[in-house]
């Protein structure tokens, strides 16, 4: 593409009642000035027929292959487009580009794409979760293909459940965000194909149904992780205690305490190429929880067990299951310096100790410390294993993500990719 030219989408539309909100989608794309021609599958135009994608983008629409022969649309509009996305792409929709069936237009279009391309889902339950969509997924991601993870909410009919188109606000996001990152500085897609497993939030050590053991934590560097290893191919699941709105495209899986976050984590984490531990768990929880609300005493001792640690579960786990083997594994550490040593002193004995190849290591300051919990900003200190130090000076938690994905995707005991 020529720099001074508008950057092309292909936005694709296939036959499901939530192509309406692929219109919105269609009108926000152009409002960001991206030049989008719609490929709508013949099924797609039951829904939205061809008049509304033509007006509102301004080109002809064509479902087939036999529409302007002469200037092979089923080759040029592919290998022109800087971006592919299909939204909604139904479960049919899937199957065929999983399996490279070329039989119309769109499909011909994704066959011919070299260019990033962005696959957003919408069906029923029950379709999204059988195994032979799963399958097709999970193929299509290996091959770098970017499947935003569906929405929960009402779907047609009085049905509700996972398989919601996502707004088409948030997938516009994305979309921007992928074309920004294929031609960026940060083009390089090095975790396509990649699972990247990431934990954010502080755990909630639950008293009594009202009151809980909690940290600072807000999660926001977790998050950050996230957004970033999407953004460089990756499929990122996340496991969050965190208050904080579901990242598109990211696998969410939202635990409370460490117990829950340890078995989703060690689950979540079989076959995964990398997991990164940004949750702050707690190291303790109450010996008993209470089924009702605890009345006021005069003095109250409560009684607390140590917290299994997941990191080092993980560690250990990498030692045994050939699965896991060559599996990087990030920690991170919120330190103070005291009378037994600098934060760089504990932070080194740390690394040591639990086992991981990288430690991020952030000092902990006063509320309203521009770095660490609450804030979008951060400085860390990244120990590797092998003994490099790299300082991170005051920058944003996207900023830090960045650092800390770029040491991961040169760590050398990463297994290559399978093909
Ligand atoms: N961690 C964990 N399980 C725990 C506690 C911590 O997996 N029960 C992980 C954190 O997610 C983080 C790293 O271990 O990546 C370091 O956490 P931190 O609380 O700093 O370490 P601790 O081992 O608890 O050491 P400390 O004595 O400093 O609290």
């Amino acid at each position: 593409m020529a720099a001074s030219e508008q950057p092309r989408v292909v936005l694709g539309v296939a036959g499901g009642i939530a192509a309406y909100k692929a219109v919105e989608l269609l009108r926000r794309l152009s409002e960001r000035g991206l030049d989008v021609t719609v490929v709508p599958t013949r099924a797609a135009l039951q829904f939205v027929g061809a008049p509304t994608w033509a007006a509102l983008s301004g080109k002809p629409v064509a479902d087939d292959v036999w529409s302007q022969v002469h200037e092979v649309p089923h080759v040029r509009l592919g290998q022109t487009a800087d971006l592919v996305v299909v939204a909604p792409a139904t479960a049919d929709l899937l199957a065929r580009a999983a399996h490279g069936l070329a039989d119309d237009l769109l499909t011909n279009v994704l066959l011919t794409a070299r260019c990033p391309v962005v696959l957003a889902p919408a069906m029923h339950t029950e379709m999204w979760e059988h195994p032979a969509t799963q399958a097709n997924v999970a193929l299509l991601r290996k091959r770098g293909v970017l499947v935003v993870e569906p929405a929960v909410g009402r779907l047609t009919g009085a049905d509700s459940g996972k398989g919601r188109l996502p707004e088409p606000a948030e997938l516009v996001e994305v979309c921007v965000r992928v074309l920004a990152g294929a031609r960026g500085p940060e083009s390089e897609q090095d975790l396509a194909g990649r699972r990247v497993v990431i934990s954010a939030g502080g755990t909630r050590e639950h008293l009594d149904p009202v009151r809980f053991l909690g940290n600072r934590s807000s999660g926001k560097q977790g998050y950050a992780l996230a957004r970033a290893a999407l953004r460089r191919g990756a499929q990122v699941v996340l496991v969050t205690s965190a208050a904080l709105p579901d990242p598109p495209g990211v696998s969410v899986r939202r635990v409370t305490s460490a117990l829950e976050l340890r078995d989703v984590v060690l689950a979540e984490s079989k076959g995964a190429d990398v997991v990164v531990m940004a949750a702050a768990v707690a190291d303790y929880r109450p010996v008993e929880r209470l089924a009702t609300k605890r009345k006021k005493t005069q003095n109250l001792t409560v009684e607390l067990v140590q917290n299994p640690d997941v990191l080092a579960d993980l560690v250990a786990a990498r030692g045994v299951d050939p699965a896991a083997a060559g599996q990087v594994l990030v920690g991170f550490a919120a330190e103070t310096g005291d009378e037994d040593g600098s934060v760089l002193d504990h932070a080194k004995d740390k690394l040591a100790r639990k086992g991981c190849d990288l430690l991020v290591v952030n000092e902990v300051g006063e509320a309203g410390h521009p770095t660490g919990f609450e804030g979008d900003d951060n400085a860390v200190t990244v120990l590797s294993r092998t003994g490099e130090v790299l300082e991170v000076p005051l920058t944003t938690k996207d900023a830090v993500a960045d650092v800390v994905l770029d040491l991961v995707s040169r760590w050398p005991s990463r297994l290559p990719r399978t093909p």
